[in-house]
């Protein structure tokens, strides 16, 4: 490799790193250096890409290159995990994200009904947001109310003993707030 190419490489090199770092907030950034002092970094990588969704609301191919490089793994890892697990959202949240609970004591009370209505009446798998950016719909894992299973939380209101008929109805509310 000639000088001339060495020293091109150093400053894209340089460039790319300083891009990544004004594209993650500094916590994050000191985060994955932390992180890269485990013997194992590759061991911290669901955590770090935890705090990037935390941060932005879901994970962009921009902010996962920038994780890439600071941590030094391939980008086609980081995008193969985060679109592995079901927790990690590729788009933007709706204006009204929409969680299921799927945990046991809301599923043996019917949530997956729920959940196949509002899979149907928005037109959405969960993961994804209606392209008028209104709804994004999720499951997760017990919401920590389940005595009032089934639960469905939109925003951050609680709605309780969900049935399937009752979600045209939801929907229909959240979509009147929108326009109001
Ligand atoms: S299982 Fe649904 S709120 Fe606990």
């Amino acid at each position: 490799m000639s000088k001339k190419t060495e020293q091109m490489c150093c400053c894209q090199e340089m460039s790319c790193k300083v891009d990544s770092q004004g594209i993650l907030p500094d916590s994050i950034v000191r985060f994955i250096e932390t992180c890269k002092k485990n013997p194992e970094p590759q061991s911290q990588l669901i955590a770090v890409l935890h705090q990037v969704q935390d941060h932005f609301g879901y994970l962009s191919p921009k902010t996962m290159d920038a994780v890439a490089y600071l941590m030094e793994i391939p980008a086609a890892k980081i995008s193969g995990v985060a679109s592995f697990y079901h927790y990690f959202r590729l788009v933007p949240a709706g204006k009204f994200h929409i969680s299921i609970c799927l945990g046991t004591a809301c599923y043996v009370k019917g949530a997956e009904a729920v959940l196949n209505k509002f899979r149907e009446e928005l037109g959405i798998e969960h993961g994804e947001t209606t392209t008028d950016g209104l709804f994004s719909l999720e499951v997760s894992r017990c919401l920590g109310t389940c005595a009032l299973a089934p639960v469905v939380k939109i925003g951050e209101t609680i709605h309780a003993q969900v049935t399937p008929d009752k979600v045209p109805a939801l929907i229909g509310h959240y979509a009147a707030l929108a326009k109001a």
